[in-house]
């Protein structure tokens, strides 16, 4: 792969690339350049990359899923790009040794609580939608996910015994500071919510299960609250079986959505569907500060791993969103983005995004037709 040396005005970050397991390390490795530290992806912006264990692969060679090295690791960088964890191997091992736990723990070390993930269609991929043409045209959602609460991290939890019953328990539970009656939980990814949808188009719509869990009934409560300091942005609110079904209904009503943990893994996972394909989804998750961590929402797709198969644009577009969100480098993460629809222009699909008449290629090959792309814009754009 060609590589590019920045200039000596380059603004210099260190990222921490954590491959994880199945196709992970694939997508990965179409993001970063073989033989040189630097990115070839984008100029006057020097990437450093370093290279940590995660998931299965930690498993493996330490023990555990999220060795105290690769969170050291990541606290002291830029940004983190993961690539994916998990696969059959380790489906059976207890809770504490699974990929999935070191994936929480690393976005509870991170403190990243606000998980963004765009579902918008390309013009160039209608087709691969799973949805008819009319329905799936046009459709640009943001899904901005709760990442380091909810039900996923409540206490009590797991199993445990109170006199001659034995409990299971998992438990959504929002903690009120009573003195400054501030629901942190809720509060301070409803503001980052109302943020983004005021940089879209303005209406941001919350996600909940109001009319049967407590934990909703105060989410709901928190977020039409805070609704008085974004006046300029038009608010609503669903149930989630609803959402699920209007989603698929009709998804171009949609613009922000705002929701807990569990709701956005699932409806993220739905929207993708309305794009062609899960391949192409990347996300940001963000917290107040330190470090961003950015990775595709697809999974380690066991099945397909080694194959050179993956479509590895989610992971180029999570590099893009690691530039813009995680480093303030707007420009290099327009510039990856251009390349991405410019590759598509170009007629080039994996497996995922294929339909006739277009060329099929492998992970490798499409992370080298992007990286051209890249290239021959920064020509251009020296020429000019
Ligand atoms: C996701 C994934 C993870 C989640 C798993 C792998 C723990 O599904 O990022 O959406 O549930 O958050
Ligand atoms: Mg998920």
């Amino acid at each position: 792969m060609a590589s590019f040396r920045c200039s000596a005005s380059s603004r210099s970050y260190n990222i921490t690339l954590l491959p994880g397991d199945g196709i992970g390390p694939e997508v990965v490795a179409v993001a970063k350049d073989d033989d040189e530290p630097l990115s070839p992806w984008t100029t006057g912006v020097e990437l450093r990359f370093q290279e940590k264990l995660m998931g299965g692969s930690a498993l493996d060679a330490t023990g555990v899923p999220l060795p105290e090295e690769t969170l050291a690791a990541a606290r002291d960088s830029d940004a983190v790009l993961l690539g994916a964890i998990g696969g059959y191997k380790w489906d059976n091992n207890e809770k504490h040794l699974k990929p999935e736990t070191g994936l929480l723990q690393l976005r509870a070390g991170l403190g990243v609580f606000a998980n963004l993930r765009p579902a918008a269609v390309l013009p160039q991929l209608v087709d691969a939608s799973t949805l008819k043409r009319e329905v799936a045209e046009g459709v640009d959602i943001m899904v901005v996910r709760e990442l380091t609460g909810g039900i996923y991290f409540g206490k009590p939890r797991g199993f445990g015994t109170n006199d001659n019953e034995k409990i299971l328990a998992s438990t959504q539970k929002f903690i009120q500071f009573l003195r400054i009656q501030f629901y942190q939980e809720i509060d301070r990814i409803a503001r980052v919510a109302f943020e983004v949808a005021r940089k879209r188009r303005g209406k941001l719509c919350s996600v909940d299960k109001a009319n049967v869990l407590e934990a909703s009934m105060l989410w709901r409560k928190r977020v039409t609250a805070l609704a008085s300091e974004f006046p300029d942005i038009e608010l609503s609110h669903m149930y989630v079986d609803n959402a699920a079904m209007q989603l698929i209904r009709n998804p171009k009503q949609f613009d922000t959505i705002v929701t807990n943990n569990i709701f956005g893994d699932i409806l993220s996972d739905e929207a993708s569907m309305i794009t062609g394909s899960i391949g192409m989804l990347p996300s940001a998750s963000v917290g107040e500060s330190g470090p961003g961590l950015f990775e595709p929402i697809h999974g380690s797709a066991p099945d397909i791993a080694g194959k050179d198969k993956a479509n590895p644009l989610a992971t180029i577009l999570s590099a893009a969103m690691l530039l813009r969100y995680g480093l303030g480098e707007e420009n290099a993460a327009k510039r990856i983005e251009a390349a991405v629809i410019e590759t598509l222009n170009h007629g080039f699909r994996t497996g995922d995004i294929y339909s006739p008449g277009t060329t099929l290629v492998g992970c490798k090959r499409m992370g080298e037709e992007v990286l051209k792309t890249v290239e021959s814009q920064k020509a251009v754009a020296a020429v000019n």
